[in-house]
């Protein structure tokens, strides 16, 4: 851990429903967590309200997705107005599930990042390459954005996501550096400075210690151990 406050992103990606949710949501508020960290749950949309009207204020909720503009005519979208409206504080952008899966482009990401921003809304931008893009020497690629006030940077290896294989703390250590080293580059010595950037693929209760001694690792974004509350509040706590 290192720029900025420990970050932690539970990404419930498209799982629960409302009585699994409503026992997460209570031990998450029976859980006892460090005060110097920053948590956020992303619940799938059609559960936000019930998440926010629910769960302890001292969490706070990040949407799945957005549309890259107002809303109207856009059958299925959700847009950025409703997010707020619903008390989100951030979205989470260029999940490589949505890259890959869904057939997400940098351009198209870029678009919903910069409404997003320009609206108000953190964003949780996610980085990370596939395992044939790794073997070859390229780790990520950078979309533009107008201002990195607001931006928390994750970085997850497609090939550790969902998978248990977790990168070493040595390996996310190194893209780290190389992420920060981008930002320097190519936005500004501070942006690089204050950034954080989060790990996220396969992050547990039995890992997270290791991973979040690295300098560079200022928090994590957990996909299936955000599913259990007593686990999420180990990683939540690792802080160091
Ligand atoms: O966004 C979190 C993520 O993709 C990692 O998922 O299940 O490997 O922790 P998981």
């Amino acid at each position: 851990a290192g720029a900025g406050k420990f970050f932690v992103g539970g990404n419930w990606k498209c799982n629960g429903t409302k009585d699994s949710i409503s026992k997460l949501i209570s031990d998450l508020n029976s859980a006892t967590l460090e005060s110097d960290v920053d948590v956020v749950v992303a619940p799938p949309f059609v559960y936000i309200d019930q998440v926010k009207n629910s769960l302890s204020d001292r969490i706070e909720i990040a949407a799945q997705n957005c549309w890259t503009g107002k809303g109207g005519a856009f059958t299925g979208e959700i847009s950025v107005e409703q997010l707020k409206d619903l008390g989100c504080k951030w979205v989470v952008l260029g999940h490589s599930e949505r890259r890959h899966v869904i057939g997400e482009d940098d351009q198209f990401i870029g678009k919903k990042a910069a409404y997003a921003l320009s609206e108000g809304l953190g964003v949780i931008a996610c980085i990370g390459e596939l395992l044939e893009e790794r073997e070859a020497g390229k780790t990520f690629d950078v979309y533009a954005v107008p201002s990195w006030d607001n931006i928390v940077v994750a970085y997850e290896p497609v090939w550790a996501i969902g998978t248990g294989k977790v990168a070493s703390p040595e390996q996310a250590q190194e893209v780290h550096v190389a992420v920060r080293d981008w930002l320097s580059k190519n936005v500004s010595a501070e942006v690089a400075s204050k950034t954080r950037i989060i790990y996220g693929g396969s992050v547990n209760g039995g890992n997270c210690a290791e991973l979040a001694k690295k300098e560079d690792i200022d928090g994590f974004l957990v996909g299936g151990a955000s599913l259990k509350g007593p686990e999420f509040a180990t990683i939540i706590n690792s802080v160091t």
